[in-house]
């Protein structure tokens, strides 16, 4: 035997092994992509460790559903929906409850031009304890017990009066000469303090409204709980669980038969070393 091959060898091949075995799971190991980013959170400025339904910014189209849309401005969370935009203080994803106030009402009750409060009915309600706040432009009304004034305001370069019911008005007061009206939801007890004190309806406008989206929250529950990710395909309309390494329309749970076990042990070696 040559005497110079048998320390080599026998120092190389427990390298070799070593290396096999580290080797191996790394490339096993690496995480989906789409697990990764949907893993991460959205945070913007007060709001936080926001995740599916919602996406934007930092979380990729496929990890939420298509009206829940964030965007970060200022450090200010935003979603719109149809001509609205929307400013977001607080989101509560257990009972599923978004905080916002109209964007365009934030500096007062004179924006820039007038447009309607509308939510996407689709995926969201009106929360409780709102009442509509109804704010008429240019109508030359009569100040009553329903309809309140305002000091003027310039939109679009026209001065007109301004003035607000906190009571439904079933028809618009004479809508041949007016500029028009808007409706802005405020809470029932911010339309109770203006009702004494008119001079709180910008706090009312700021204060804004609740809203509940109505995505249920089981299918996801159940990703969540098998350690996945949930996502959503919006070319298909379907809920996806991604999972470190596949794809699932449900749950992460490893397959039955004989890939189980192995993978079971992967999963658990993964988590545990890397
Ligand atoms: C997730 O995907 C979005 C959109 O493709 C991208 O902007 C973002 O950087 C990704 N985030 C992570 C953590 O991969
Ligand atoms: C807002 O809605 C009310 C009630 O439907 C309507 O009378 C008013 O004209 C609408 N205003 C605008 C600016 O569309
Ligand atoms: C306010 O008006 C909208 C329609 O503009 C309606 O969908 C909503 O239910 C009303 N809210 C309340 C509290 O009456
Ligand atoms: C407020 O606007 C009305 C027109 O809608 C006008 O007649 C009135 O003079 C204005 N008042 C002031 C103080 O500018
Ligand atoms: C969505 O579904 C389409 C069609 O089945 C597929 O090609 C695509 O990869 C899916 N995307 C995701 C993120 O699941």
């Amino acid at each position: 035997m040559d005497p110079n091959s048998f320390p080599i060898s026998s120092l190389v091949a427990p390298f070799f092994l070593l290396f096999a075995l580290i080797r191996v799971p790394t490339t096993l190991c690496v995480d989906d992509p789409r697990y990764s980013n949907c893993s991460t959170m959205i945070r913007c400025g007060s709001i936080a460790n926001i995740g599916y339904p919602f996406w934007g910014m930092n979380r990729a189209s496929y990890c939420g559903q298509p009206g829940f849309e964030l965007k970060c401005e200022d450090g200010v969370g935003k979603i719109t929906m149809s001509q609205n935009t929307l400013r977001i203080f607080d989101v509560n994803p257990e009972q599923q409850i978004l905080k916002v106030a109209r964007e365009d009402f934030w500096d007062g009750y004179c924006p820039r031009e007038l447009i309607n409060t509308t939510i996407n009915f689709n995926y969201f309600d009106y929360g409780p304890g709102l009442r509509n706040l109804t704010l008429f432009y240019g109508c030359f009304l009569p100040s009553t017990s329903v309809f309140i004034f305002l000091t003027n305001c310039t939109i679009n370069g026209a001065t007109m009066d301004v003035s607000y019911a906190t009571r439904s008005v079933l028809v618009d007061p004479r809508p041949e000469v007016c500029h028009g009206s808007v409706i802005v939801p405020i809470y029932e007890t911010a339309a109770q303090n203006l009702e004494v004190n008119p001079l709180t309806v910008n706090d009312a406008l700021k204060g804004g409204f609740e809203l509940q989206w109505n995505v249920k929250d089981d299918q996801c529950r159940n990703c969540r709980e098998s350690d996945g990710v949930c996502g959503y395909n919006q070319t298909t309309n379907s809920f996806v669980c991604f999972c470190r390494d596949h794809l699932s329309e449900t749950t992460c749970s490893p397959t039955q038969g004989t890939l189980a076990r192995p993978l079971i042990f992967l999963s658990a070696f993964c988590r545990t070393f890397w």
